[in-house]
């Protein structure tokens, strides 16, 4: 049986994004942990050079918990749509462009499914993934991942959530996770079952493994 170590103290939560900070800060908030981010820390965002989800959130972690002396936990995820090879995958964010202006890149997606003829739900496949990796400073890291499975609907809808969620609906729901409330997209159903989202399905696995609730 694999042995997990316990997340305790202060975490540097390894991101620059605000719509994943808002998101791990919901998740983490039941366990008692002192969360600071990466941008309040004033750290420098690591170059992304890996090959896999797994990868970049290991070099983001890495990277935050050599900066601060801390643990740092890191989530690299991205969108992989079928009917364009899985892309943008990792380039998720850099279809975005350096402004991080999600409204082209919602174009890109239609534009790039229309020139293949996708057009029907079965032809607009496409699943989230979500890698979560705990780097600690003296080198041992642990990885989670968590996937949902869903099509890309004819048009965005939807005004929560953050980059391609308006566009974005998971199987068996009829919203979009731009339609969704923060706790229908990633919240931790009572009864203690993984939630809908990629990243609430990583946290899920993470929790068990690495965080007690405090008493
Ligand atoms: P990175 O992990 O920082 O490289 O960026 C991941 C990118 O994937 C984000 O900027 C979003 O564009 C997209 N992404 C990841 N998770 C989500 C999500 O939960 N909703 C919508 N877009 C997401």
């Amino acid at each position: 049986m694999t042995s997990h170590r316990l997340l305790t103290g202060k975490v540097v939560i390894a991101t620059h994004n605000p719509g994943k900070l808002r998101e791990m800060r919901e998740l983490m908030a039941p366990y008692g942990i002192e969360l600071v981010s990466a941008g309040e820390l004033g750290l420098p965002e690591p170059e992304e050079d890996g090959h896999m989800f797994a990868e970049n959130a290991a070099i983001k972690a890495v990277a935050a918990t050599r900066a601060s002396g801390l643990p740092a936990l890191a989530d690299d995820s991205g969108i992989c749509i079928d009917a364009l090879d899985g892309a943008p995958g990792l380039f998720s964010a850099n279809w975005a462009g350096p402004g991080k202006d999600f409204a082209p890149a919602l174009a890109r997606v239609q534009a790039e499914l229309a020139k293949r003829g996708a057009t029907a739900p079965e032809q607009r496949r496409a699943h989230f993934v979500s890698a979560l990796v705990i780097a600690w400073p003296d080198g041992h890291q642990e990885l989670f991942e968590g996937r949902v499975f869903g099509d890309i609907v004819a048009a965005p809808r939807g005004p929560g959530g953050f980059g391609y969620d308006p566009i974005f609906r998971p199987d068996g729901h009829e919203k979009t996770f731009g339609e969704m409330s923060a706790a229908e997209k990633h919240g931790i159903p009572a009864d203690g079952s993984p939630g809908l989202s990629h990243r609430a399905r990583a946290f899920h696995i993470l929790a068990a493994a690495c965080l007690r609730a405090p008493a």
